[in-house]
């Protein structure tokens, strides 16, 4: 769901990617009693009310949760197949972005593609194709998906079609004209702004060539909007990433959220120092004294990253370069690939040593832990 939870390296800092936990962190601010508590706080939150709506909606059908109830049936019982597709995708319709932050690949013009973006025509044959499957697009994964100029479109596309969407933004955007509204009307169900701070001093360190007044305006506009149409979608999550310099906005931050209605959700964020150091050593031969990782991943069962141009990703941990699956534009869809005997074997692979797996060989993200499960349950019913 909008976690598309990531696990660490055996690190307590964080490479930065699309949606990943808060790691481990002590909390180094005096003034705040708890940052991570209400980050968890407002995950869970979120995602109770996404599940919440997608009843109301009538999102979660019989089929969909059947399909899902499957796929982790696989994944647990350590089986390399899969139905015919999954339950979530995480689509990444762009690599393009207006700001320049340093501890992003694109920001700083380091991602791995050329810049491209999805035509609206390849992502509508994409949920024709998966939704009768999927409960939730994920939206976002390594540009702005709102310099996207058919990204309302998509979004609207998705949601006729009986899936949640959940996206993440700069929100330099809404300040002007009607985006708000349009956004509101879109039927988003979620929307993650990104901030890093609420001076521009601050904010603008990180967020370079971003404008704090404008997010600020934006989060306003999109309240305003979702208060006159009498909606509560999309459900906001301000997104503070939380350096050494910015503590000291925290609480204003929180009064923000208040104001327009949004969780808060601290993140502790990696400085571009971390992000070529981390990536460095999660990419290294395995040391002796690192913590065991299991040969598993629920990733490669539950949620494929699509990129821009049709690739497929089996996870959306893009920084450590995970073999592509095959392409849904070239290769006859998303099913094709999903079930394809090229993901096949990269289960397989996993399942039998993950170690000989580069781009995983030193993630601990999900640590086996559909394996611990099982067996827990398998002890508890044999007594
Ligand atoms: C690459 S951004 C793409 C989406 C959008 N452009 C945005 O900034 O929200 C994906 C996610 O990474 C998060 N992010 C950005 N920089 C980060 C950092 N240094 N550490 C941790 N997360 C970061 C953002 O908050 C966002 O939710
Ligand atoms: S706004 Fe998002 S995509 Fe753009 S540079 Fe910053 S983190 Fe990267």
């Amino acid at each position: 769901m909008e976690d598309c939870r990531r696990g660490q390296p055996h690190s307590s800092e964080p490479l930065m990617q699309a949606e990943q936990p808060m790691p481990s962190v002590s909390d180094r601010s005096e003034s705040s009693p708890s940052p991570i508590r209400d980050s968890r706080a407002a995950h869970l939150r979120l995602l109770a009310q996404v599940a919440f709506r997608m009843v109301l909606k009538r999102q979660i059908t019989p089929y969909k949760l059947l399909n899902c109830v499957l796929n982790f049936a696989y994944a647990v019982r350590r089986r390399p197949a899969v139905t015919a597709l999954p339950s979530m995708i995480e689509i990444d319709i762009n690599n393009i972005c207006n700001l320049k932050c340093p501890a992003c690949p694109t920001g700083i013009g380091e991602h791995h593609k050329v810049n491209g973006e999805m035509s609206y025509e390849s992502f509508c044959q994409i949920v024709d194709e998966v939704k009768d499957y999927v409960f939730v697009i994920v939206l976002f994964n390594s540009g702005e998906p709102f310099m996207h100029k058919d990204v309302c479109k998509m979004i609207e596309y998705a949601h006729a079609g009986g899936i949640s969407v959940i996206t993440s933004t700069n929100g330099n955007f809404f300040h002007v004209g009607d985006h708000a509204e349009r956004l509101v009307r879109s039927g988003l169900d979620v929307l993650i702004v990104s901030i890093s701070g609420v001076s521009q001093d601050v904010y603008g360190r990180y967020h370079q060539n971003g404008k704090v007044d404008r997010v600020i305006a934006g989060l306003r506009k999109i309240a305003q909007a979702k208060r006159d149409s009498n909606v509560a979608t999309p459900v906001l999550m301000l997104r503070y990433l939380l350096f050494d310099y910015n503590h000291s906005e925290l609480d204003q931050a929180r009064q923000l959220a208040r104001e327009v209605g949004a969780q808060l959700n601290i993140r502790r964020a990696g400085t571009r120092e971390d992000y070529h150091r981390l990536k460095a050593a999660m990419l290294s031969e395995r040391s002796a004294d690192a913590p065991p990782v299991t040969n598993h991943c629920y990733w490669l069962w539950s949620l494929p990253l699509i990129q821009y141009d049709g690739d497929v990703r089996p996870c959306c941990i893009l920084n450590l370069d995970p073999p592509d699956q095959g392409n849904v534009c070239r290769d006859g869809g998303v099913a094709q690939v999903w079930g394809g005997e090229t993901f096949r074997e990269f289960r397989t692979q996993m399942l039998t040593d993950k170690s000989k797996i580069p781009s995983c060989r030193n993630c601990t993200s999900f640590p086996g832990l559909q394996d611990a499960n099982i067996r827990k349950l398998l002890r508890w019913r044999s007594r």
